[in-house]
Order: C-alpha cells, then structure tokens, then sequence
C-alpha cells in the first residue's frame, strides 16, 4: 500500500491511510507524506495507537526533534514520559493524577487554547507536529486547525500591501502571562528571548503565501504598540474566521500531524477536572 488521502475540508486537512506510521517509513512513504503535508498541512491518520518510541521515530523521520517550552520548564515541571521530546499535552501531572488547577502545567492546557503556531516564539521555529490521542474527556477538548494560506489569499489588496514590508515580535511567555501565569524568573524568560518574523511568508514547499500572525506575536516592529497590536488582533480575527477552520473530534489512537509554517491551532474548552491526554512531537524547522 502507498500513501492515500481523502480531504476532510474545502480548503485543506486530509484523513491519511495506506502508511503504518508505527513501523519505520520507507524513502518513498516519508516523501509522499511532506509532498501531502505541503498540499493539506494537516494530514489525520486513524486507529493507530502509538507507543513513545514509535511516536518518536515517527518524528525523528522528517527532523530533529523540538522541545519548545521545555527548554523553559524543564526544571519546574516534572515529566512523566520516557524521552524527553514526547510532550505532554495533558491535565494530568507526574504522579498520574489530575494537575493542581494553579499549577503551571494547568497553565498551559489554557496557554493551548489561544490559536498558535508551535514554537514560533523561536528561531529556528517548528516545522511539523505529531500530536497522539490516548485519553479524551467526555466532551469538549476538539483541536481546531486555520489556514494561514487562504487567509492570506482572501485578505483585500490594501491590507496585502499595508502588512507585506512588516515584521512583528514572538514571545514565548507573552500569552501564559496575559492569562496570569506570572511567576518566571528572569532567567527563564531569557532562556527563550522574543524573535522577529515577517508578517507575510513563503511557503517553501508548495511556494504559497502565507499570512503568519497568532498569539505569540507581541507587536508590530516599528508600529505604535497599540495600533499594532489592534492590527495584529485584527489579522488573527481574518485568519480563523469560520471558512478556514477545520476542528478535530479526537478518537484514541488518532495521530494529527500539521505543517506549523502552514496553520494555526487551538485546543478546545473541556472540563478540567477530566482527563484529556494527548502526546506531541515536533520538528525543528531547519534543512
Ligand atoms: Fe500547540
């Protein structure tokens, strides 16, 4: 079997089969994934529970692998897992139960839910994300993907030219704060220092633009704060309208794996005193 696709949206996001993403890929199966990767950037594979060895082979094959925040966190929250590339979007803490709801692991289950591109807080930013269902609550907690490519495509020329020479700032830390989590050190925020992206990009893969904003974006360099942060409210409003988002009803044993220089995506609302566990991987985005 080979790779095949069906799309589950008008404008991206396809269900993957033919390929065990267990096993180790072939020279051909990994390519026939990034060259879907670059047409649907989210590809949905089904019913194929992973262990966290094979979940990290699986990422290992398109990359090194990222760590994102845990380059922060590493030594304030504790892991339950076995390398330390899995990470673990759960509410659940390192004994197994449900996390304190002060907790900074807490923190980041809500940090989830605010439309973000994976570690684009950093340089270089992530490329891929491999996210692995194992427990759902009863209800809520879909995952929601935009695509940051027909959102570009479907701005007004005005708005094209008025953002396509700007550049705006990505900071780790900034939506964690903005929901209260406060307590960092200086020297964890300098761990992960803010970096700058054009507001418009390329794709390399499939060579479409992109408009490249979320939540990580602090300001517009060289704009007034205010002004561009409406700006950038704005532009994160255009990008998640209704028509480029895809939500995801997790099953266990779904993998997800989505092109961050591509979307954005947001965990939904659940109730958190229920267990919601997922496992992710990404790759760093480099050659
Ligand atoms: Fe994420």
């Amino acid at each position: 079997m080979s790779l095949q696709t069906r799309a589950l949206h008008p404008l991206f996001v396809a269900e993957a089969t033919g390929v065990d993403i267990r096993a180790p890929l072939s020279a051909a199966d990994r390519d026939a994934i990034v060259q879907a990767m670059d047409r649907y950037a989210v590809l949905v594979f089904r019913d194929q529970p992973l262990s966290e060895a094979q979940q990290i082979e699986f990422a290992l094959s398109f990359g090194p692998l990222d760590l994102g925040l845990r380059k922060v966190n590493k030594s304030r929250v504790a892991h339950r897992f076995s390398h330390e590339a899995l990470i673990d979007i759960s509410n659940v803490d390192v004994n197994g139960k449900i996390a304190d709801r002060n907790s900074r692991k807490m923190y980041s289950q809500l940090a989830n839910q605010l439309w973000h591109s994976d570690s684009s807080f950093q340089q270089p930013a992530a490329r891929y994300s491999m996210l692995h269902s194992v427990v759902n609550p009863g209800q809520g907690g879909e995952t929601e993907f935009a695509d940051l490519r027909a959102a570009w495509d479907a701005l007004p020329e005005d708005i094209k030219a008025l953002i396509s020479p700007l550049e705006s700032e990505h900071f780790a830390l900034y939506s964690r704060m903005n929901l209260g989590d406060n307590a960092y050190t200086e020297e964890e925020k300098a761990r992960l220092p803010a970096v700058r992206w054009p507001l418009v990009r390329t794709h390399p893969g499939s060579g479409r633009q992109l408009l490249w904003v979320g939540i990580h974006a602090t300001r517009v360099i060289d704009m007034h704060l205010g002004e561009g942060r409406l700006l950038l409210a704005e532009l994160l409003e255009h990008a998640t309208q209704r028509e480029f988002v895809y939500r995801h009803q997790w099953q266990v044993g779904d993998t997800l794996m989505w092109d961050n220089r591509a979307t954005l995506h947001r965990g939904r609302r659940y109730d958190l005193t229920e267990r919601r566990e997922l496992r992710r991987t990404s790759t760093e985005d480099v050659q």
